[in-house]
């Protein structure tokens, strides 16, 4: 077990387009997702992708949401490892949520995301995985994919203005909580 250190926003790592992996199941990917979870559990965090370690391959780890927490074979599995993940988007919709970063640590912001989309994979066991998801699911899954490709969510936004300190958070959501989104959406 290691916790790994986390890049912050800022870090070149953090904007450079991550590499596809050649060997899904090697050791070093085996245990590059070990450290992962290690250090998304450590960090609290609901999802990690491999370029906020410092690593820039195409790997991600995310915990599904508790409505849907199985792989596509019905295992239920608390945290998803996917390597080279591919999104398809299956419809031009979007909804505004709140989202978090471990690379950008103490804030919030509401980001627009595609509300439907199909993903792909390969776990480091070599399992498939092929997943067609709405709501948070699909914002999560954009989150870190978006990570794989040198987006951090705040380059999402189109309002700056609801870019907030979570220190500020509670009090903006109960002063204006008909005009934002629910305060339970974070992604990370
Ligand atoms: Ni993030």
């Amino acid at each position: 077990m290691a916790i790994l250190k986390i890049a912050r926003m800022g870090n070149p790592v953090l904007m450079r387009p991550a590499e596809p992996v050649a060997d899904p199941t090697s050791p070093e990917i085996k245990r590059l997702v070990a450290d992962m979870i290690d250090t998304m559990v450590d960090a609290d965090g609901r999802g990690l992708a491999a370029t906020q370690v410092h690593v820039p391959q195409r790997v991600v780890v995310f915990r599904p949401p508790p409505d849907d927490p199985t792989t596509s074979d019905g295992r239920t599995v608390p945290v998803l490892a996917l390597v080279n993940p591919e999104v398809t988007f299956l419809t031009d919709e979007t909804e505004e949520g709140w989202e978090g970063c471990l690379s950008v640590p103490g804030m919030r912001g509401v980001v627009p995301r595609v509300t439907k989309l199909r993903y792909r994979g390969v776990t480091p066991e070599g399992q498939a995985i092929d997943k067609t998801v709405s709501g948070f699911h699909a914002r999560v899954v954009q989150h870190e994919v978006d990570h794989l490709d040198g987006v951090l969510y705040p380059m999402r936004m189109k309002d700056l203005s609801l870019l907030v300190f979570e220190s500020e958070f509670d009090k903006l959501m109960a002063a204006a909580s008909d005009e934002l989104p629910a305060p339970s959406k974070v992604a990370d």
